[in-house]
């Protein structure tokens, strides 16, 4: 039994498609059902009595002692998060609640479990050798790349510059410390930017889609020459299942696609996948929709990963390429059209409305 956080947002729906999938082993999954929480995400495991979803807040701290002693997981993997910069812009607030002081809640609440778990190696289920607390973050905490420098190793210093960058950061930080003073056994993974399905239409990718498909324009930030590196969410998932499985403990590992790629080259790729896919009514190219808008505040220029520590000590490499990736991607979203409808109406018309004032 594995108990997630944020199961079902973005990654975490995928992660545990693909755990399922992979290993059948049981997961307990923590989620608050933010705006970016969605249970449709899991819809298809509604009466699979290996997964179990729990509404509720990783900052509530007799409710996560009460499923740690339940369901006595072997491990903890948190994704529960505040996860979209421009948000952090608007309002800090949330990002600070749940990415900082709830990752200390969730982080005390799993210590006080761990230290009750058996010490020996001949006891049924969670041992306090054997437990791991996986944290996942972001290659945001690294700051931004001038164009000549190297991408970002594990050694690189904090330089934090959004509001979500430094949240994440800060929690870090606190899995650091929780491993270093009292010998918790964590490990963190900083991945770069990740799409692939349930990705929810607010980040660059999926929203172009939805846009580029609902006739609107497609907002590129300032010039479109910020460089991201992409990888498929699967990957990101097979990447963690490595770092929980033989990842050493008390290190973190960065993972990347080694796929550098400018927004504007990004978005007119998902334009030409359109095209072929579901071509404009009136013969003309989706490229024709973008425009380019006031830029991020703050807007950090590229992030790039060095992914040879994780390549070389847990012998993962992605298996996707962005080609390929992409095509699977902008195939599922035109295969879901109502999980879109049903994500775009309500809180996400505000928010639309909110940035770019006027309807969504
Ligand atoms: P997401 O916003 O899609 O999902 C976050 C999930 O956390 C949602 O289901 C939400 O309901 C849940 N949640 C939020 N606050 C909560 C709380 N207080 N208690 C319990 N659940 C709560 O995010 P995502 O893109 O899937 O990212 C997951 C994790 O991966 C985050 O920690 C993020 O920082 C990290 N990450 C994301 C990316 C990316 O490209 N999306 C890249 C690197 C790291
Ligand atoms: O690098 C990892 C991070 O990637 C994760 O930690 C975050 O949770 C995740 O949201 C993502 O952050 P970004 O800010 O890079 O992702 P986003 O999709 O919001 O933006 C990607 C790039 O595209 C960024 O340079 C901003 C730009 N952009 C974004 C949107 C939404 C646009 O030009 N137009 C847009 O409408």
């Amino acid at each position: 039994m594995i108990l997630v956080t944020g199961g079902a947002g973005f990654i975490g729906a995928n992660f545990v498609h693909f755990w399922l999938e992979r290993t059948g082993e049981a997961v307990v999954n923590l989620d608050l059902l933010t705006y970016a929480g969605n249970p449709d995400n899991l819809a298809d495991l509604r009466g699979d009595g290996r997964h179990v979803l729990v509404q509720g807040d990783v900052a509530d701290r007799e409710l996560v002692r009460e499923l740690l002693a339940r369901h006595r997981p072997r491990a903890v993997i948190h994704f529960a998060a505040e996860s979209h910069v421009d948000r952090s812009i608007l309002g800090p607030g949330a990002f600070i609640q749940t990415n900082v002081v709830g990752t200390f809640h969730l982080l005390e609440m799993v210590r006080e479990y761990w230290s009750t778990l058996p010490e020996s190696v001949y006891d049924q289920g969670a041992t306090q050798r054997d437990f791991r607390f996986l944290h996942v973050s972001t290659d945001e905490v690294y700051g931004s790349l001038a164009p000549q420098d190297p991408p970002f190793a594990e050694t690189n210093p904090y330089q934090p510059n959004s509001p979500y960058a430094a949240s994440k950061a800060a929690s870090d930080h606190l899995i650091r410390a929780w491993h270093h003073t009292f010998g918790l056994p964590v490990l963190t993974t900083n991945c770069s930017n990740n799409y692939g399905p349930y990705q929810f239409p607010e980040k660059l990718i999926p929203l172009v889609i939805h846009h580029a498909l609902a006739g609107k324009p497609l907002p590129i930030y300032g010039d479109g020459q910020q460089v991201r590196d992409w990888l498929y969410v699967e990957d990101h998932c097979l990447a963690i299942m490595r770092v929980l499985e033989a990842g050493r403990v008390g290190e973190t590992y960065n993972i990347g696609g080694w796929n550098e790629q400018a927004n504007l080259n990004v978005v007119r790729t998902i334009c030409g996948v359109l095209d072929a896919l579901q071509p404009r009514m009136d013969g003309r190219g989706y490229a024709e929709q973008i425009t380019f808008v006031r830029d991020r505040p703050g807007h950090d220029r590229r992030y790039a990963i060095d992914a040879r520590k994780i390549e070389a000590e847990l012998g993962w490499k992605p298996r996707e390429t962005f080609e390929s990736g992409i095509l699977k991607t902008v195939r599922w979203y035109l295969q879901h059209a109502e999980w879109v409808s049903g994500v775009t109406s309500g809180a996400y018309r505000q928010w639309v409305d909110r940035q770019y004032g006027g309807p969504g």
